[in-house]
């Protein structure tokens, strides 16, 4: 694993020659971000050596290096899943790398559920905890070089990082809504029976990603910030049928005001 790593973050250096301070993963329909900041070069996922490629459609598969505010981020355009068969360690195998070409906080976002009868589609929710039901991508041998062994869960969340991404909405005039996400395997959407048992566990929304990817930058110590897009209601009365489709659509909408969150919570990592 680590001299595996250790390819990936030669390769990619070659072409990225500054050390970017912050990761940014891009999610279901929320790709156009990158539209954004100033990118100074990508790289499609394919090229890097040991790097997993999405064949999801709505997931480009590109990191591209970029600058907001002189600030140099590694984006990623894309992410693979648990629900494509990978292995959960090739699912959390790019944060590993991230890390590894120097980062110290990581953005993420998502398309998710919401199961909060407060929830309108096409709110935004600060991830403020999560449950984690997708296999824990820490189980196996512990590498101690890449952290330790029991790792703390009691803020995976950067509590700074939310009052800042609060501050920035509400000066812009954005509804920012908190919540608990929960991670499941997918790729079934829910029943309406799992929506009822996900909110009566504690969660506000629901989606396939985000969590594996918290738990191992927890481990290695990486501030993180997440956000779902809400995208569809898991709220008894509220259900309808869903399709990838509808999920994309929907996450694009609502991509221009995620992606002004994302532009100033960067831009205050400078301050
Ligand atoms: N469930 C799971 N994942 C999702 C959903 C959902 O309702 N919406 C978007 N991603």
């Amino acid at each position: 694993m680590l001299r595996k790593i250790k390819e990936s973050v030669t390769y990619i250096t070659k072409h990225f020659n500054v050390k970017p301070i912050a990761g940014v993963i891009l999610g279901t329909g929320l790709g156009s971000f990158v539209s954004e900041v100033s990118v100074e070069n990508e790289i499609p996922y394919y090229d890097i050596p040991h790097f997993p490629d999405p064949g999801v459609e709505g997931h480009i598969g590109k990191l591209l290096l970029a600058r907001h505010h002189k600030i140099p981020v590694v984006i990623m355009q894309g992410r693979v899943h648990y629900y494509e068969g990978f292995p959960i360690e090739t699912v959390i195998y790019p944060i590993r790398v991230l890390k590894e070409l120097g980062i110290e906080t990581l953005f993420l976002s998502n398309a998710a559920g919401g199961m909060n009868a407060e929830f309108s589609v096409g709110d935004l929710m600060v991830i403020k905890d999560h449950i984690n039901l997708m296999p824990n991508p820490l189980i196996g041998p512990n590498i101690n070089e890449l952290g330790p062994r029991f790792v703390d869960m009691s803020e995976p969340y950067d509590k700074a990082l939310i009052d800042t991404a609060f501050d920035i909405a509400k000066k812009m005039d954005i509804r920012l809504r908190k919540g608990c996400y929960v991670g499941t395997t997918g790729p079934t959407y829910e029943t309406a029976a799992e929506y009822k048992y996900l909110r009566t566990i504690g969660g506000d929304a629901v989606g396939m990603s985000t969590v594996p990817e918290v738990i191992v930058a927890r481990q290695m110590g990486l501030r993180c910030f997440a956000m779902s897009v809400i995208t569809d209601l898991g709220v008894p009365g509220k259900i309808e049928r869903l399709t990838h489709q509808m999920i994309q659509q929907v996450a694009s909408a609502s991509e221009p005001r995620m992606a002004l969150v994302f532009k100033h919570l960067i831009a205050s990592l400078a301050e």
